[in-house]
């Protein structure tokens, strides 16, 4: 089975691309990812911490390195992201004497690095992730600092920079948990209130970091369709179906701890994943692929937060020291049994 040529009719298939793997042109899973993906994303080496990590410093390596990989295969590369809470010095809302800046400053800073990165790329990425994980739960604007510097139009701005630094690229809004009512009214009303200003936007970014139990397809199946009703295309980004449990708490916004980590057991599987729960996990896939192919025309993207269980962050997040089996591919750089079922 080729990934993408499996769902070639349905959509495109993606992967996130790490740093290790693209700076191993014979790291197997990059091999893997050449094969069965035609779209990549950069896991974390277009974030701004990574490409500027101290004032006046750009480091392009990575990041180069992961746009010559993608042309040389023929992929296609959605650049994440410009615009983030995480994962973002602190210096960047800062000025040299550690005084926060006023808007103008801010804005200013926010242009130039949107044109730095974003305009270095313009010919080479096809997308961007322009702002990233801007909406509360209740679908309220975040307490950002790039919110409480900038305001509540800071979304509006890092679109209209983007689309002057890469006029080519598509430009989409990326969220967690968007299958949320009320969060799917939020990046709704975003959507909206962009159309209605004339400012560019072409999709939205669903990421898709699921448990066996969490949440409800029929709730991502309301989602897909509000956001197609909209008008921009819908990206299913960041997918993996965790087989650990997932903390309560973390589901409802709080941080976990380590006792709750430790009574969860996240190493219940170390030594493999049991028939039984690999029986869930594929029923798990099976769901969600067929709503994503019953909507196939809404869907322009499916990507993967990773290649293979070896590799993937489900490994360390919520806690570190996790052993889990959320992708398609397995340990052994096997493409897992129920894939053809899908
Ligand atoms: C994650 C990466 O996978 C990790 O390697 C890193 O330590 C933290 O960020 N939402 C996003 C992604 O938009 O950028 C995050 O990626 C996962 C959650």
């Amino acid at each position: 089975i080729i990934l993408k040529d499996k769902f070639a009719d349905n959509f495109k298939m993606g992967t996130a691309i790490s740093k290790a793997q693209v700076l191993n042109p014979s790291d197997p899973e990059l091999l893997l990812a050449a094969k069965h993906f035609n779209t990549f994303t950069p896991e974390n080496s277009m974030k701004w911490e990574s490409v500027n990590p101290l004032p006046n410093e750009y480091q392009f390596d990575v990041a180069d390195a992961l746009v010559n990989f993608a042309k040389n295969n023929n992929q296609q590369l959605v650049g994440h992201t410009l615009v983030w809470h995480s994962q973002t010095p602190d210096w960047v809302f800062e000025d040299e004497s550690g005084n926060l800046l006023n808007r103008d400053q801010l804005l200013q800073r926010m242009q130039h690095h949107i044109k730095t990165v974003a305009g270095r790329y313009a010919d080479q990425i096809f997308a961007w992730d322009v702002v990233n994980e801007a909406l509360n739960e209740d679908g309220t604007l975040r307490e950002s600092k790039w919110q409480q510097i900038i305001g509540d139009d800071f979304i509006e701005q890092a679109f209209i920079f983007a689309h002057l630094a890469a006029p080519k690229a598509k430009l989409y809004y990326n969220d967690y948990n968007m299958f949320k009512p009320e969060k799917r009214a939020g990046a709704i009303a975003l959507i909206n209130r962009l159309k209605q200003k004339g400012i560019q936007i072409d999709g939205v970014g669903m990421q898709a970091h699921y448990s066996l139990d969490y949440p409800d397809f029929a709730e991502v199946e309301d989602s897909i369709v509000a956001f197609a009703a909209t008008g921009v295309d819908v990206m299913i980004t960041e997918l993996d179906i965790s087989v650990l449990p997932f903390p309560e708490n973390l589901a409802e916004g709080a941080d976990v701890s380590l006792d709750v980590a430790l009574q969860q057991q996240y190493n219940l599987y170390k030594d493999g994943i049991p028939k039984d729960v690999e029986q869930q996990l594929a029923s798990r896939y099976q769901a969600l692929f067929s709503l994503y192919k019953k909507h196939s025309d809404s869907i322009g993207r499916v990507t993967f937060w990773g290649v293979s269980d070896k590799q993937t962050w489900r490994n360390g997040w919520p806690m570190q020291g996790r052993t889990d089996y959320p992708l398609l591919i397995d340990r052994n750089m096997q493409i897992k049994g129920f894939v053809g079922s899908l």
